[in-house]
This record gives C-alpha cells, sequence and structure tokens, in this order.
C-alpha cells in the first residue's frame, strides 16, 4: 500500500487518531490523505496531502481538522459511486474511516459493495459500536457533560430546586445513564428503558412532604424533551422546576488523557490493520485487548451494557 486516506466525523480526539495514523504512516513510508468534510468532501474530491508536520499540536483539539459534515448524498447510490470513484481515481489504496454508527454504516457500504479497503475507528460520543467497549470521545463527552451538572448542582442544592437536565443521545442513552450514576442523579430517562413519569412524580411529592426538595433529573435526548418532562412535574406535583439542555458542549473540549491514549493505540492499530490486509473491519479495545471486529457486525445495535446495574445503583444512592 502506497497511499491510504482518512475521513472523520467529529468529537474529541478524533484529532490525536489522525495524528497517529499519519505519524504511524509516515514510519511505514505511506503517504496519507486527509479528506475535507467527511463523505460529502470525498463525494467532491475535496482531498489534502498530510505530512507528519501537518498533524503537530493537533493531539489536545478538540472537533476535527479535517472538518466534516452530514451527508445526504451519500444515502443514494449516485453519491456512493462518485466516493468509491474518487477513491478510486486518487489512487487511494484504503481508506480509514474515524466515525460512529452512521460513519461506519458508509464504510462498510463502500467496502462490500465497491470493493473498497477499508478500516473502521470507532469514534462519537454516544459509544454506540458493537464489539467494542468504548468509542474515542465518549469519556471526554461524559466528564464535559458532568462538569456542567456539578455546577447546576450548586443551584439545585442551594435553592432546593428540582432541575430537568437534557443530554446527548437519540438512540442510546449510554452518555444519560453514566452522567446519572456519576453525577449522583435521582432519576434517568433512557431510550432503551420503560419509564413511568405517575411513579416519579408520586415519589417527588412524597419526598417533598418528607422534606426533600432538591432532585436532579437525566433525560436521553432520544426519550423526551426535558421541557415536556419538567412540565409534568410541575403539573402534577406543582414543585417548581428548571431545565439545562447541554446539547453540543458535550461533544466538543479538550479530549481526556483517556481519549487520547485511545485515538493514539487505535490509530496505530488501523494503519497496521490496513497494511496486513485485515480491512472490513472496525478496530477497537474490548477487555483490554485490541480487536478487530467485521464491520457488518460494528454497525449492528449495541446494548446498552450494565443498564440494569447502574439503574439499580442510581436508586440505591439517592
Ligand atoms: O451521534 C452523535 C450525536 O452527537 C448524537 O448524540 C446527537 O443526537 C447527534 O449526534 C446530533 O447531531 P447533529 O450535530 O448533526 O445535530
Amino acid at each position: 500500500m502506497k497511499r491510504i486516506g482518512i475521513l472523520t466525523r467529529d468529537c474529541a480526539g478524533i484529532n490525536a487518531c489522525i495524528r497517529s495514523v499519519v505519524r504511524t504512516a509516515f514510519m511505514y513510508n505511506v503517504e496519507v490523505v486527509g479528506v475535507y468534510r467527511g463523505y460529502e468532501g470525498l463525494i467532491e474530491g475535496e482531498l489534502v496531502k498530510l505530512d507528519r508536520r501537518s498533524v503537530s499540536g493537533i493531539i489536545n483539539l478538540g472537533g476535527t481538522i479535517l472538518k466534516t459534515a452530514r451527508c445526504k448524498r451519500f444515502y443514494m447510490e449516485a453519491g456512493q459511486e462518485k466516493a468509491a470513484d474518487t477513491v478510486k481515481k486518487n489512487k487511494i489504496d484504503g481508506l480509514i474511516v474515524i466515525g460512529g454508527n452512521g460513519s461506519l454504516t458508509a464504510a462498510h457500504i463502500l467496502a462490500s459493495k465497491y470493493g473498497i479497503k477499508v478500516v473502521g475507528v470507532p469514534a462519537t460520543i454516544d459509544n454506540d459500536v458493537n464489539g467494542v467497549d468504548l468509542t474515542i470521545g465518549a469519556d471526554t463527552a461524559l466528564n464535559v457533560a458532568l462538569d456542567a451538572l456539578d455546577k447546576i448542582r450548586d443551584t439545585a442544592m442551594s435553592l432546593e430546586r428540582i432541575f430537568v437536565v437534557e443530554v446527548m443521545g437519540r438512540e442510546c442513552g449510554y452518555l444519560a445513564l453514566n452522567i446519572a450514576l456519576a453525577g449522583g442523579c435521582e432519576e434517568v430517562l433512557l431510550p432503551e428503558k420503560e419509564f413511568d413519569i405517575d411513579v416519579m412524580c408520586k415519589e417527588m411529592k412524597e419526598g417533598s412532604s418528607k422534606g426533600k426538595i432538591s432532585w436532579i433529573i437525566i433525560v436521553a435526548e432520544g426519550k423526551a424533551h426535558a421541557r415536556d418532562i419538567a412540565d409534568v412535574i410541575t403539573r402534577r406535583t406543582n414543585l417548581e422546576t428548571r431545565v439545562a439542555v447541554l446539547g453540543h458542549i458535550q461533544r466538543g473540549g479538550r479530549p481526556t488523557a483517556l481519549d487520547r491514549i485511545m485515538a493514539a493505540r487505535l490509530g496505530k492499530y488501523a494503519l497496521e490493520c490496513m497494511l496486513n490486509g485485515n480491512t472490513g473491519v472496525c478496530v477497537g479495545i474490548k477487555d483490554y485487548q485490541l480487536v478487530t471486529v467485521p464491520l457488518e457486525v460494528a454497525v449492528k445495535p449495541k446494548k446498552l451494557e450494565r443498564l440494569e446495574e447502574y439503574y439499580k445503583l442510581i436508586k440505591i444512592l439517592t
């Protein structure tokens, strides 16, 4: 292999991973081109050469130096063909795709339909890549959200108020569940779990009659809107509520040490898999070991791990 491409989504740790791929490639004498703006840029042929120096000073930066985009055109056959053409015309021998479920699904299409050699690296705040323990970016998002939550708690405690805090996760409650446990919250609403708002409101009323007024409730965006939950609580309990939607704050920020270390390991490993002909896979860490998972497995829905254990713990500890 003489030349490989890198295409990314955005979350903390992706730049550290680009750096790792580029510098490992340098060691193996392989040229690297970056694809600007994700699959949109692949369709349009927006490429840039990446040398050792071009990735200096990016290890600590959030987002992606390559920029990225949601790409509706890739859903259509014509878009996929154009993207595959860019790879072939530019003599790119293999493509490393760093991203979450959507990016890896597209990578799987390039590999299975167009015969392109692809290695995926799991990177998303949702931690929804099947077959690996953790995705790059999830730890930073968790810590960023926790920092915000601790600040909200200052007011919640001082004013004895109820806060409903909405966190990211359209289909996956990973962030919500883990933030609720790490932040010492009273309740968490998850896309993966049935929830009875009557029971919660009853508990809140009983609690308030015994003097417990401050509650912090986490809602995954895919389950409900925090505003709607807060309105129901106020209507049913007569207690005052406040809402905070953390939004994209969670996807940005300086990557944590864990994310940078994972990015360094997985970037190098992805490049080596590519050079060894182990393609059509997603690299990852499972039980502390570097592993590869076939892309078609990696993009299958991931079960939210430790859901019941953590949920019970949240309830016991409040
Ligand atoms: O897939 C990561 C994620 O951050 C989700 O948690 C969130 O629902 C979604 O992306 C938001 O996407 P966008 O930035 O396109 O609004």
